[in-house]
């Protein structure tokens, strides 16, 4: 409670002073396998955006602010009921993301929930600081993957503030990507394609200090980050987008549902990711 009351405190003093917890560390007995080779980020990011195709939405299933997926045909899963730990799946070239943790702050967890089930994380995964894991997705996934700790990600209630990698597969096993902040941004995510193409995604730069008084939003398990850009009926909170916007521009990420192309195509449904230190 006092630090709560100490947080609101500074607060008025300027952003940036903003304390942030602790973060938690992995469940108990950590047994990775092996870490997949670390990517070059370098290169990923030097290959010329216009090379390759960018999309407003293209083939991606999502779940949006104003219509969250129905409970229709295209709900093709039952939300999970307790999620799955993984410390590394096995890659054996099928659908899948490879998650790198580039938070040299210690292990990070990385929770994976199916569209419109926001209580329970389908799976989860903690990766040791640098490592690389492969995370297999089934055929016709439509989801996202967040940071978080596992306090209050698996607590069982929606933890839907923060940075979101959203991924979903089409009817002929085309992965589709993108890095959202529509639910607000706590750090950075770079995707790419794993296909040949070259396609990229995303921002690797820390984008949570120094944005206005009314940009940030806190966690349920105390860290500022910025906030959600849209509110529940699709209306923009300009103050976190336009930080947003200041600092990333509108093609590499969806600052809001209303600009720029920041979805990219991979033809064997396969995406890298790259989380730099965040607030998880
Ligand atoms: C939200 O999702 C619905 C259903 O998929 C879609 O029709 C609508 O265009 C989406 N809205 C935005 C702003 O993307
Ligand atoms: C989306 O999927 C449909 C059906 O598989 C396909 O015909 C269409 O070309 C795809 N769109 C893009 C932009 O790839």
């Amino acid at each position: 409670m006092l630090y709560r009351f100490s947080s609101l405190a500074l607060l008025a003093l300027g952003v940036s002073a903003l304390p942030n917890p602790q973060v938690e560390g992995p469940p108990a007995n950590p047994h990775p396998p092996p870490s997949a080779p670390h990517p070059n980020i370098d290169a990923i990011k030097a290959v010329d955006p216009n090379s390759f195709p960018s999309y407003h939405t293209g083939n991606l299933s999502r779940d949006n602010v104003t219509s969250p997926t129905p409970e229709g045909p295209q709900k093709r899963w039952v939300c999970s009921q307790s999620p799955i730990l993984t410390w590394g799946d096995n890659d054996n070239g099928g659908k899948g993301v490879t998650i790198t943790n580039a938070d040299n702050g210690g292990w990070r967890g990385f929770y994976i929930y199916h569209n419109s089930c926001d209580s329970v994380p389908w799976k989860y995964i903690w990766i040791d600081a640098g490592a690389t894991q492969f995370v297999s997705l089934p055929d016709g996934f439509e989801g996202r993957i967040q940071r978080g700790v596992d306090s209050t990600m698996l607590s069982g209630s929606p933890q839907n503030l923060g940075t979101w990698f959203e991924i979903s597969f089409d009817g002929a096993g085309v992965g589709w990507g993108d890095t959202s902040l529509i639910r607000g941004c706590d750090g950075a995510a770079l995707l790419w394609s794993l296909d040949g193409s070259g396609a990229w995604k995303g921002f690797t730069q820390y984008v949570l200090e120094g944005a206005p008084n009314g940009a940030y939003d806190m966690k349920n398990n105390g860290q500022w980050v910025i906030k959600y850009t849209e509110n529940g009926d699709g209306s923009v909170n300009t103050i976190p987008r336009d930080w947003l916007i200041s600092q990333i521009g509108t093609d590499l990420a969806y600052v809001d549902d209303y600009h720029g192309n920041p979805v990219i195509a991979s033809g064997n449904g396969r995406f890298g990711t790259y989380w730099p230190a965040g607030r998880p």
